[in-house]
């Protein structure tokens, strides 16, 4: 958890304490900046005027400096805040408001509205029971409405506030609100069943609607905006839910106490409760719940606990504690939706961090089934997902990991995808069901296995993989060294790009995605050569670090070894030996790397080869000597 995330669980500590005995209820407000959040939001806590006390004092002495008179606050001063906050708020991801009112306390998270802050919503909208969308009634509903709710909706939000507000610029029209508040309606039927949807015709400048009825609009019969958010029912499912605690770490001071802390996902826990750890599926009982001012009869929801168990289970930090009777699931496949948060589109094929609970494992988009279209909720078909898409996919880990389906428990279904060398979160997802090819396919043990067909043909098996660019020299390279290596009597293969490219690659082209799902299978192809006893040399451009990242970690320790046959774009073209570069310079191919399409040269290469000062045979020998060097070409 961030120093930052840290600051703001103990805001939100304090205030929940500060008003223990009221019900309370999370909200977001979303819509675009300028359809009146920061002033629906500074009515809301001016209007309740009991807004939390740091807020109220730093409220108040703003007002102050500004010369306002006495204790009042300013409204327009308030708003003013919000606004100028938010505005230099890039840096604020959510920033989280606290009010409450006689019958019940409130935490807002407020987003930006930017359509490139989706992500932030997003995250306001994870930890939220029901959502404000603000509309601007002038301009009805706009597609940033329509993936609000929906990413509210798959966020398991079951409350949306149409806030159809700037009612006064329109006079108060009832047929403005009931043309909107029907177009959204027909929008919503395909959301997921069982949301609940009010309409609220209101001014946020003029505060109709919002804590009182308002006498310009007698048509409308509903509750005011603060009626509705202090008596709309909230269950409280997080504490119903069965018992998850993801271990955060392993607490172990003295050889008397050892302790697993975490923060509770979701039920309650009490000493004497049987639980189970996940993945491991061992079974014990508590024995003490603790906190740090003792011990306590229960934790539930929400409180950060350590806990100590009556025997001794082998249990390690990402590892989720469920009730025994009911615990999570244990899958490595699944699929799941995204959302993706970046301005690099998704790669099916490439490898990201997938982040759950307290586990980081390392997750392959194994396929994306389709997108679906914000706009009429229909799936689309689509290679990749883009900025704020949502998409369904499936998910391959590296190991297998405890979980809930998103529907069932947000806590333990929800993740974060981050990429792996920015190590920015690029991606929010929500599983949905495990895949059961995991568990009904196992790899087949063979008796006659890699190290005896290597040794048969008396060799170390080795892939050698070729990178650069179109027209460097790879496959002229390639050629040369695999005549040496069999006048060694080794026993090779060349796996080229333009020839896989004709075969079993013959579905793919150019595009960054198809260019990852190249690399997949040619990698997979060299590992079972290698298996197979082979040297394999692999001549493709391969031109991301992720992917011959992803091949090199497919092979045994010492087996990849990367060349970079590198050769200047300038020398490339100028040689053009397909006449392939004159052509993408006239626009005639598109996505050609070095031109339209990124190389990224690698960083720490086994072997460069310089071509500007070498022939392919003088860079075959110094592979052969690396090689020779290295003890490869031992028997
Ligand atoms: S990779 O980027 O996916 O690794 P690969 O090595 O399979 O590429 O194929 C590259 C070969 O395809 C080039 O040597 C060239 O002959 C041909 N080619 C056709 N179109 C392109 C393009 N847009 N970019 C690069 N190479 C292309």
């Amino acid at each position: 958890m961030s120093h930052q995330s840290d600051l703001i669980a103990d805001d939100i500590n304090a205030y929940l304490e500060a008003h223990e005995n009221k019900s309370l209820l999370r909200f977001i407000t979303c819509g675009s900046v300028d359809d009146g959040k920061s002033t629906l939001i500074g009515r809301l806590l001016y209007d309740s005027k009991m807004i939390f006390e740091d807020q109220l004092e730093a409220l108040e002495s703003d007002s102050k400096r500004h010369g306002t008179q006495g204790d009042q606050i300013d409204f327009a001063l308030l708003v003013d805040g919000l606004a100028a906050e938010r505005e230099q708020g890039i840096t604020i991801d959510v920033a989280y408001r606290f009010f409450s009112t006689d019958r019940r306390k409130f935490i807002v998270a407020d987003t930006p509205g930017h359509e490139q802050y989706t992500r932030n919503m997003a995250t306001g909208a994870s930890t939220a029971d029901l959502a404000i969308l603000m509309i601007d009634a002038r301009k009805g509903i706009l597609t940033q409405t329509r993936r609000h709710s929906f990413i509210a909706s798959s966020l398991g939000i079951r409350k949306l506030i149409l806030c159809i507000n700037k009612m006064d610029l329109v006079e108060y029209d009832e047929a403005v609100f009931n043309n909107i508040e029907q177009d959204f309606l027909e929008f919503a039927n395909e959301l997921n069943a069982g949301i609940e949807i009010q309409a609220i015709p209101v001014s946020a400048l003029a505060g109709d609607n919002i804590t009182s009825i308002s006498d310009n609009t007698p048509w409308y019969t509903g509750p005011s905006l603060m009626e509705y958010l202090e008596t709309v029912p909230v269950g409280d499912e997080r504490k119903a839910a069965p018992f998850r605690m993801p271990v955060q770490w392993v607490n172990r001071p003295n050889l008397d106490f050892r302790g697993f802390s975490g923060q509770i996902a979701s039920g309650s826990i009490k000493p004497g409760d049987k639980i189970k750890t996940l993945p491991s599926a061992k079974e014990t009982t508590v024995e003490r719940v603790v906190v740090h001012g003792g011990d306590l009869a229960e934790g539930i929801a929400g409180q950060s606990v350590t806990l100590t168990f009556a025997d001794e289970v082998d249990t390690s930090r990402g590892d989720v504690i469920c009730a025994a009777n009911d615990p999570a699931e244990v899958s490595d496949q699944f699929q799941a939706r995204i959302l993706w948060m970046s301005d690099d589109a998704m790669l099916p094929g490439r490898r990201y961090l997938l982040k759950t609970g307290a586990k980081t494992v390392t997750a392959l988009v194994s396929g994306l089934k389709y997108r679906i279209d914000v706009n009429d909720l229909q799936d689309r078909p689509a290679k990749t997902l883009n900025l704020n898409e949502v998409g369904v996919c499936t998910l391959s880990l590296d190991q297998a990991i405890a979980f809930d389906p998103y529907d069932v428990n947000r806590e333990t279904g929800g993740f974060i995808l981050i990429d792996r060398l920015t190590n920015n979160t690029v991606g929010l997802g929500m599983l949905d069901f495990a895949l059961r090819r995991a568990g009904n396919i196992h790899w087949q043990a063979l008796d006659v296995d890699r190290e005896t067909l290597a040794s048969q043909k008396d060799q170390k098996p080795a892939v050698l993989w070729f990178t650069g660019l179109s027209g460097s020299g790879k496959s002229t390279i390639a050629n040369a060294l695999q005549k040496k290596l069999f006048s060694m009597g080794k026993h090779t293969f060349v796996l080229d790009g333009d020839n896989v490219r004709h075969g079993l690659n013959r579905d793919l082209g150019f595009t960054d995605e198809d260019r990852v799902e190249n690399i997949r299978r040619v990698s997979s192809v060299a590992k079972l050569m290698t298996d197979a006893g082979l040297i394999t040399l692999v001549s493709f451009i391969s031109p991301f670090r992720s992917e011959r990242r992803m091949a090199r970690n497919l092979m045994s320790e010492g087996e990849f070894i990367e060349i970079h046959v590198d050769t200047p774009l300038s020398v490339a073209e100028e040689r053009d030996v397909k006449g392939l570069y004159k052509r993408a310079r006239a626009g005639e191919i598109k996505n050609f790397t070095g031109i339209d399409s990124p190389y990224e040269a690698p960083k720490d290469p086994e072997i460069t080869i310089d071509t500007v000062n070498n022939t392919p045979e003088s860079a075959a020998d110094e592979i052969v000597r690396w090689m020779e060097a290295k003890g490869l070409l031992d028997a």
